[in-house]
C-alpha cells in the first residue's frame, strides 16, 4: 500500500469479497511451530492470512521463500496505522479467526485490550464481531523447548506470561490451544461445523 492513506483506503475497498466465508488466520512473530501452522495453512488453501511486521520477518527466517503461501492464501500485511483490512470482519469475509502461533507480545496486548498492530485488532474485531477464535499460545507452561531457525531452544516463560495466557482463557468464545495437535483438532472440529448438513434422500 503507498504512504498516501486515500490510497490505502482504495487499495482495500477493490479487495473482492470471497465466494463464501473463510477462516482468517493471524500470524504473528513467534517461532514456536511456526513452521508446522504455515502447513496447516497451505493445507487448509482457502485462508486470509493476516500477518505482523514481526511474522513477516519471520516466515523468512524460517523459509528464505518469498512466497510461502499457495495463490489461494491471501496475505494481508501489517502497512497501515488503522488497520484497515479489519473492515472485512464487518462485511462477514470471516466466520473464525485463528491466531497462531501466538507471541507473548501479542497475547500481552491482546489480554489487555490494546489494539494497535493488524493481529491485535484483528483479535478485537474478530470479538467486536462476535467470531469464534482459537489461539495457539506458545506460554502455556513454565518450560518448553522451540525450534528457532538455526537450532533448538528452551524458552522459560515468565509469570507474566503465563499470567497472560490465562487471562486469555477467559475471553468469549476464545479457545486456546496448547499444541499443534490440539490446533488442528480445534479448526477441524469448527469447519465441521460449518459443513451443510447431508441433504435427506425423500
Ligand atoms: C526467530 C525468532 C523467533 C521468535 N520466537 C518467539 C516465540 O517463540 N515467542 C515469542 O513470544 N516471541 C518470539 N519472537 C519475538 C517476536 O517476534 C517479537 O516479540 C515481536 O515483537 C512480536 O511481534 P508481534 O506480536 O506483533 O508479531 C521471535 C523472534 C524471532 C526473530
Amino acid at each position: 500500500m503507498s504512504e498516501r492513506p486515500e490510497d490505502a483506503f482504495a487499495a482495500e475497498e477493490a479487495e473482492d469479497a470471497p465466494r463464501r466465508p473463510r477462516l482468517a488466520w493471524a500470524l504473528t512473530g513467534s517461532g514456536h511451530d511456526f513452521l508446522a501452522c504455515l502447513d496447516i495453512i497451505r493445507r487448509l488453501g482457502e485462508v486470509d492470512v493476516f500477518v505482523s511486521k514481526a511474522a513477516a520477518e519471520v516466515i523468512w527466517m524460517y523459509t528464505r521463500d518469498r512466497r510461502p503461501f499457495p495463490p489461494e492464501v491471501r496475505v494481508i500485511r501489517d502497512t497501515t496505522a488503522s488497520a484497515a483490512p479489519v473492515g472485512r470482519f464487518y462485511k462477514g469475509w470471516y466466520h473464525t479467526l485463528v491466531v497462531a502461533p501466538a507471541s507473548s507480545n501479542t497475547v500481552a496486548k491482546c489480554v489487555l485490550g490494546i489494539s494497535d498492530t493488524l493481529v491485535t485488532n484483528v483479535f478485537a474485531q474478530a470479538g467486536k464481531c462476535r467470531l469464534p477464535i482459537i489461539v495457539y499460545a506458545c506460554d502455556t507452561k513454565p518450560v518448553h523447548v522451540t525450534a528457532a531457525p538455526d537450532r533448538t531452544v528452551t524458552v522459560y516463560p515468565r509469570a507474566v506470561d503465563l499470567d497472560n495466557t490465562e487471562r486469555l482463557r477467559r475471553f468469549e468464545r476464545t479457545t486456546v490451544v496448547e499444541t499443534v495437535e490440539e490446533l488442528e483438532r480445534a479448526v477441524a472440529r469448527r469447519l465441521g461445523e460449518l459443513e451443510p448438513a447431508p441433504q435427506r434422500e425423500a
